[in-house]
């Protein structure tokens, strides 16, 4: 199982925020927003993370990330993608990166409170997605269930209600996802959307849709970024990293210390 991260995009409703810098290296409480979605990669054993960035931004996520695992056997690779052409585009930049393998990718701006360790590493074949439900469906990607709990429509940011769950961005597909990319339209706002390669397992019949318990945080506007930071406190969901990525922030921060003391005498 390979892992992409998608951490992209222009953020234009986090302005000024996002003038001088990535919405996913915006603190939430202790450290950068993507460290949350590593988070959910690394704590699922997955080993090769590919980390998708803007051009402005590249060289910000190598100066935190580019070296910060090299001791703790996570290998992360990063691809910069010049234009926010959609989700579903990250399989198509992704593809030499993910090779023959199946894909897990999550959104740089998604935080999820419980562990998806056993989702990732049984999954086998066809596509697998979440759902949650929330006061605000036409926000989302949207999931339809019919009264044995399939699946039976999905729509992106549907303008007529179908359903109150919204489908997260944690996404797990099989090889054919990178095929299914390329073969996808762009929608109305020119973007290639990820509703259309859940659309593609559904209609072969392979999509597994779950839901969930625990807390999934969208950090995308002001107030779900203040949110975001009061949650992860009050909820102490900043204690529950892997070992591993407190460890490596731990030694980043020495790193730091030892360079500004060099600077000083
Ligand atoms: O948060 C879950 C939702 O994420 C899903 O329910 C939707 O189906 C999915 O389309 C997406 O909706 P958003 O409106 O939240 O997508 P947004 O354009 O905000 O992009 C999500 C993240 O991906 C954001 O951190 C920026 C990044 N991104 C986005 C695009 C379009 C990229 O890195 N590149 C892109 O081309």
């Amino acid at each position: 199982m390979k892992g992409i991260i998608l951490s992209g995009g222009t953020a234009t409703r986090l302005f000024p925020l996002t003038a001088t810098t990535s919405k996913q290296l915006l603190p939430v409480y202790d450290r950068q927003m993507v460290f949350y979605p590593l988070n959910t990669l690394i704590k699922a054993g997955i080993k090769d993370i590919l980390v998708i960035v803007s051009p402005e931004h590249s060289g910000q996520y190598l100066n935190l990330l580019g070296s910060i695992f090299k001791n703790h056997g996570v290998h992360l690779y990063f691809e910069v993608q010049k234009v926010p052409r959609g989700l579903a585009e990250a399989f198509i930049l992704g593809e030499s990166f993910i090779d023959d393998d199946n894909v897990t990718m999550i959104l740089g701006d998604n935080i999820f409170e419980p562990d998806f360790s056993k989702e990732i590493n049984n999954f086998e074949s066809g596509g697998l997605v979440f759902a949650k439900k929330v006061p605000d469906p036409e926000r989302y990607g949207v999931v339809k269930f019919d009264k044995s709990n399939k699946a039976v429509e999905i729509v992106e940011k549907p303008k007529k209600w179908i359903s109150d769950y919204a489908i997260p961005g944690l996404y797990i597909y099989d090889n054919r996802v990178i095929e299914a990319a390329k073969k996808a339209q762009p929608s109305e706002r020119g973007e290639i959307e990820i509703t259309s390669l859940h659309n593609y397992y559904l209609n072969l019949g392979e999509l597994k849709v779950s839901t969930f318990s625990g807390e999934w945080l969208d950090a995308g506007t002001f107030d779900s970024l203040l949110e975001a930071g009061r949650i992860v406190k009050e909820k102490k969901i900043y204690k529950k990293f892997d070992p591993m990525i407190d460890e490596a922030i731990a030694e980043f921060n020495e790193d730091l210390k030892a360079l500004a003391k060099k600077r000083l005498l």
